[in-house]
């Protein structure tokens, strides 16, 4: 199945962003979770305000669907500015940027979204805009071939990537602020579950809320789409509210499983385990084995495996964890395996 598809990618789907906006908080204090950024942002924002000065230019990195596109949209509605958004693959050629710098105004926020895919010659185009508010532009041809200056508004680039070692280093050098973005905790899920229902207006019991937020892979994004999958169910099959009983069906006949995991999750650990006895394995081979990309795996699928103690990294390839064979039911020959079964659960 395309990872697109899935209830649980991070991954926006077609169609999904516009819904998807109505939800997004529009202010700083609306925001949930991501603390560390978050404070330290404030405090920038308030200083630019104060020299009545851009931001200086900010770049966001951690997996997809944690909020990097909704933060930047309220750093614009803070600095009281318009934000254009687009993405690295989305600007083809120099010319395409330069159409897109030269229409900012004063202050305004350039939100690039996957931006260690720009190519070569657009980022280069990004030097001295981000640097001296100005664009190199080469007229004519051979030798009467010149270049002029062009001044543009004083802006601020908010860069967002899901993989900062990408970005070449001259790029990164130019961003005053770099930001990680965390995995959220079980607790802030459920503080953006409860708003989100609230929006739509949608009652939700206490349990059913902490059942879905345990299950979202510390994503807002999953966690927000399986409560509309779920509110499909209950309008469907229930009584329009959600409780626990609701909420399992509708996460049973999804395939998530308690732990968030879907078939392809489950599919890297049981290849792990059951082709290569456990691992360590090369990434690549992983991902000639399940027929996935190599960057899909590493982007979207194993920072939450990762994070749930389910694989490990090592230098000489993957290895899947004791608790991803408890996980799976899966018995590791281990005699302490019992003793272990308990513990991890
Ligand atoms: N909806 C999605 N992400 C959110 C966040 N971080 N805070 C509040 N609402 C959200």
């Amino acid at each position: 199945m395309d990872y697109e598809e899935r209830i649980t990618s991070a991954e926006l789907g077609q169609g999904e962003e516009r819904a998807e906006f109505s939800l997004r908080p529009q202010k700083l204090s609306e925001y949930i979770g991501q603390g560390k950024v978050t404070d330290n942002l404030k405090i920038f924002i308030d200083a630019a305000k104060m020299r009545k000065e851009p931001l200086d230019h900010v770049l966001f990195y951690g997996p997809p669907g944690l909020g990097k596109t909704t933060l930047a949209g309220i750093i614009a509605n803070e600095m009281g500015v318009d934000i254009r958004i687009t993405s690295g693959p989305a600007i083809e050629r120099a010319g395409d940027l330069a159409a897109i710098l030269t229409n900012l105004n004063e202050n305004d926020v350039l939100f690039i979204d996957e931006i260690h895919r720009l190519n070569r010659s657009v980022e280069e185009v990004l030097y001295s805009a981000m640097e001296d508010y100005a664009l190199d532009i080469i007229i004519g041809k051979g030798p009467s071939a010149r270049s002029i200056r062009l001044d543009i508004a004083r802006f601020t680039l908010i860069g967002a990537t899901t993989r900062a070692g990408s970005l070449s280093a001259p790029l990164r050098d130019r961003f005053g602020v770099s930001c990680k973005f965390e995995m959220y905790t079980k607790e802030e899920l459920a503080e953006i579950i409860k708003r989100t229902a609230d929006l739509l207006e949608v009652r939700v019991d206490e349990q059913s809320v902490l059942e879905m937020a345990k299950r979202s892979r510390g994503t807002p994004r999953i966690a927000n789409r399986i409560l509309k999958r779920v509110r499909d169910f209950s309008q469907v099959k229930g009584t329009g509210d959600i409780d626990i009983d609701i909420t399992r069906k509708a996460l049973e006949a999804l395939g998530v499983d308690y732990l968030g995991l879907e078939n392809l999750d489950r599919e890297i650990l049981k290849t792990i385990i059951y082709r290569f006895d456990g691992g360590p394995v090369g990434i690549d081979t992983i991902a000639a084995s399940i027929g996935e990309e190599r960057v899909t795996i590493e982007d979207v699928y194993e920072p939450y495996l990762i994070q749930a103690g389910l694989l490990n990294r090592t230098k000489k390839g993957r290895v899947a964890s004791r608790k991803a064979y408890t996980h799976l039911g899966i018995d590791s020959g281990d005699d302490n395996d019992d003793e272990q079964t308990m513990m991890d659960l």
